[in-house]
């Protein structure tokens, strides 16, 4: 066959439907709990009713009676394993807190027991046969409970480098026209994804195959290794989709190699699924937060003085931060910032990332003062924004590789009906209906990491692109593929796409919205090494190879990238020259500031994560206008929602239709994270209450009647190849604040802590 240009529809940038669409909705995409096993034990947990003390004794005469019973396993008959090191601190690990381990309790919902049956249903009923004697102490629960200490986390844990500060913020602060204090509340919230958390474990000879859904397959079965303390190239992680992750799926929590060890020891294939309430202690969540901003400005807008502090919860034994300042004080033009952020320890569970997880709390706090400031000046909130704008991030003073925020505000607005607001609070309403119109801005840190990959064609066009990437939901197989049918100029369909699997070529964690720019640079690369092949083949003489080389490094413009992929190949005169039939290729795309132990630490399951604020000389960040309506009923103070609309550039869109359907997702995510979601803690046992899909509260069809995505184009040529900035995370940044602006605008009354519960409002 003889292809002279690639397929339109297929070309990276196009709205190609889902690569996995029609396996999704006709139940063929197999999920990790879905793999049949041969004979498998059916595991269950039962976890600790206490959040601090120890355990005394377990009675298990009840749990052995019960028909189909195989086995208990406790923390006096369970295997010891190997301490996990938490992956801030360069291990693998969501938490260092090891179930199973001693008597001590730790966390509320800590796994104390694991019991396996015949039947799903007899390993259920023994386990709810355990009884166990606690001797419990007093827990603490979040801020404000008796015992909580606090201290800075720069210095606590390795990935936590700087609380960012330029110029004199005390002086600058005295000094300044106008001024905004003010302090903000976050709450507990879990990502409930809608598939389980699930893990089977089978031993063949000492081999361990783990199905699991991991947004890392390469860090947990490096991760599981070390704990059984077995060669990696034993383990093999596979899961073709996971069914939502949101950051819960990206490092190893402790069931893993705990169930890996049982089956071991039971010499079959054990079958975990744990329940609904489980999952809210045995993996991580987005801890509470506490901020306090202070912001300076002149009569004319500008920024003077700039402070962010934030206080998270974590666990006692796990220093975990988000650490927001990064991105709230490099926003917007200032020349005097401090910023400091701590960490306070209580009796929980380590919390973890969850999407976006840095900016969804810190940015509430930031683009809520911002507002506060607006209102102060008695300026319309996007023309303050406007007059923050910079080019230059300001603690260093890099220069952003794109930044279309203003453009992002005028689509937005315009879109929206923005000129028709009245600035006025309480101005605007409609019948018993009071009216506002709020706004905020989003972004999010562009990341990239290395990763490999091999990718076969054939002579018939056939291609065959294999990558440990991840399908959380977000089109992993679909961008992936496109890339590859464009690079190699074939039709989409002949493009078979292999991810989800530790055997194959490694890839980073999907998350940190890193993976598209990762895995799409990767293939690119690797499909152009297939193409210097066949034109070498075809033209010996030509000087084609140097000109196919400029269009594999970092930095390349698309124009050049075009002038590659527009060549035309004869495949079959190609592999003919070649004397095969097949061409295959691998290799290792690592971003451009990388260091040097990239790979090396890519094999390992370790990420070298460059980009946003951590480059050298310039920042990447993508960037968007969230504009969101709310009505209020004066009786009621019933909150609704009919419209938000969000405009957003982020570089090159590999696919706006699934990218479209991320950033649907995040704007109603970001609604739900002011008006719905939230754990509620018992704080007498520190102790989750609304541990289920019933009370924690998620949105509805009905709660967002009209949601418009607009996808402002946007070239970067700094970043990577392909031009892409990551977007997964970037729909539900600034929502919160957005919807809080909104009410301040409808009432006149400010809501600084969330969620926003309508016995909250006094209007
Ligand atoms: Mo995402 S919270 O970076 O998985």
């Amino acid at each position: 066959m003889s292809i002279a240009a690639p397929e339109p529809k297929a070309n990276m940038g196009q709205p190609v439907p889902r690569y996995d669409a029609v396996a999704k909705v006709t139940g063929r995409a197999e999920y990790a709990a879905d793999t049949p096993l041969n004979r498998p034990a059916y595991a269950y947990l039962v976890t600790s009713a206490i959040a601090k003390g120890r355990i005394d004794s377990f009675d298990l005469a009840a749990a052995r009676q019960v028909r189909g019973l195989i086995d208990i396993v406790t923390h006096e008959n369970a295997e010891k394993l190997k301490e996990a090191k938490l992956f801030s601190n360069g291990g693998y690990a969501s938490t260092t807190i090891q179930p199973l381990k001693s008597a001590e309790i730790a966390q509320d919902g800590q796994i104390i027991a694991v019991v396996l049956g015949e039947t799903f249903e007899a390993a259920r009923e023994a386990a709810h046969a355990v009884k166990v004697n606690y001797t419990a102490a007093n827990p603490t629960a979040s801020f404000d409970s008796p015992g909580t200490t606090s201290a800075r986390a720069k210095g606590q844990l390795a990935q936590f480098k700087e609380d960012p500060k330029v110029g004199d913020f005390a002086r600058a602060f005295e000094e300044a026209e106008v001024k905004v204090t003010a302090s903000y509340e976050t709450p507990t919230q879990h990502h409930n994804p809608m598939e389980l958390f699930a893990t089977s474990c089978v031993w063949n000879g000492d081999s361990l195959t783990v199905y699991e859904p991991s947004q890392y397959v390469h860090g947990l079965k490096n991760g599981v290794a070390e704990q059984l303390g077995i060669d990696a190239d034993k383990v093999r992680v596979i899961n073709p989709y996971v069914g939502g992750a949101f950051g819960s799926k990206g490092s190893m929590t402790p069931r893993t190699a705990i169930i890996a060890s049982i089956a071991r020891r039971l010499g079959r294939p054990v079958k975990l699924v744990a329940t609904r309430d489980q999952g809210f202690t045995i993996a991580t969540y987005r801890a509470e937060t506490r901020h306090e901003i202070k912001l300076g400005a002149g009569r004319d807008g500008k920024l003077t003085a700039l402070r962010h502090e934030g206080w998270e919860i974590s666990s006692r034994a796990d220093a975990y931060a988000v650490g927001g300042t990064k991105t709230t004080t490099r926003l917007y033009a200032c020349p005097n910032i401090e910023s400091l952020v701590s960490i306070v320890r209580a009796d929980r569970n380590t919390p973890g990332f969850m999407r976006s997880p840095p900016e969804v709390p810190y940015m509430f706090a930031l683009e809520s003062a911002m507002d506060e400031l607006a209102v102060q000046l008695n300026m319309d909130p996007i023309e303050l924004r406007r007059i923050n704008d910079t080019t230059k991030e300001p603690i260093k003073g890099n220069p952003y590789t794109s930044r279309s925020l203003m453009t992002c505000f005028d689509q937005g607005a315009k879109a929206f009906g923005w000129a028709q607001r009245n600035g006025k609070p309480k101005s605007m309403s409609d019948g018993d209906w009071l009216i506002g119109y709020g706004c905020a801005t989003t972004c999010y840190p562009t990341q990239m990491a290395p990763a490999a990959a091999r990718i076969r064609l054939q002579r018939d066009g056939r291609a065959r692109v294999e990558i440990a990437g991840h399908e959380i939901g977000s089109g992993a197989y679909t961008v992936i593929g496109q890339a590859a049918a464009e690079k190699l100029g074939v039709p989409l369909e002949k493009v078979a796409v292999f991810i989800g699997d530790s055997d194959l070529p490694p890839a980073p964690v999907a998350g940190g919205s890193n993976s598209t720019a990762s895995t799409c640079s990767a293939v690119m690369m690797v499909c152009d090494q297939i193409r210097q092949r066949l034109f070498k083949a075809l033209m010996p003489n030509e000087t084609l190879v140097d000109k196919a080389k400029e269009t594999v490094g970092v930095g390349q413009t698309p124009s050049s990238r075009a002038a590659k992929s527009d060549r035309p190949l004869d495949l079959e005169q190609a592999f003919d020259a070649l004397g095969v039939s097949v061409v295959e290729e691998y290799g290792e795309w690592k971003p451009e500031g990388a260091p040097i132990d990239s790979f090396h630490a890519m094999h390992n399951g370790q990420m070298r994560m460059v980009g946003g604020d951590q480059m050298k000389d310039k920042i990447a960040y993508a960037f968007g206008a969230e504009f969101v309506e709310v009505r209020i009923n004066r009786w009621t103070h019933e909150i609704r929602v009919p419209r938000l609309v969000g405009a957003f550039a982020a570089g090159h869109i590999m696919n706006p239709r699934t990218a479209r359907s991320q950033l649907l997702g995040g704007l109603i995510w970001g609604m739900s994270s002011a008006l719905h979601e939230a754990t509620e803690i018992d704080a007498r046992y520190a102790r989750y209450v609304n541990d289920n899909l019933a009370d924690y509260l998620v949105p509805v069809n009905a709660d967002v009647p009209s949601v418009e995505v607009i996808l402002v184009p946007e070239e970067d040529q700094q970043i990577n190849p392909a031009g892409i900035k990551g977007l997964g995370e970037l729909g539900n940044v600034g929502t919160n604040a957005a919807v809080c602006n909104a009410i301040f605008h409808a009432t006149g009354q400010r809501i600084r802590k969330l969620p926003v519960r309508l016995e909250n409002l006094e209007i």
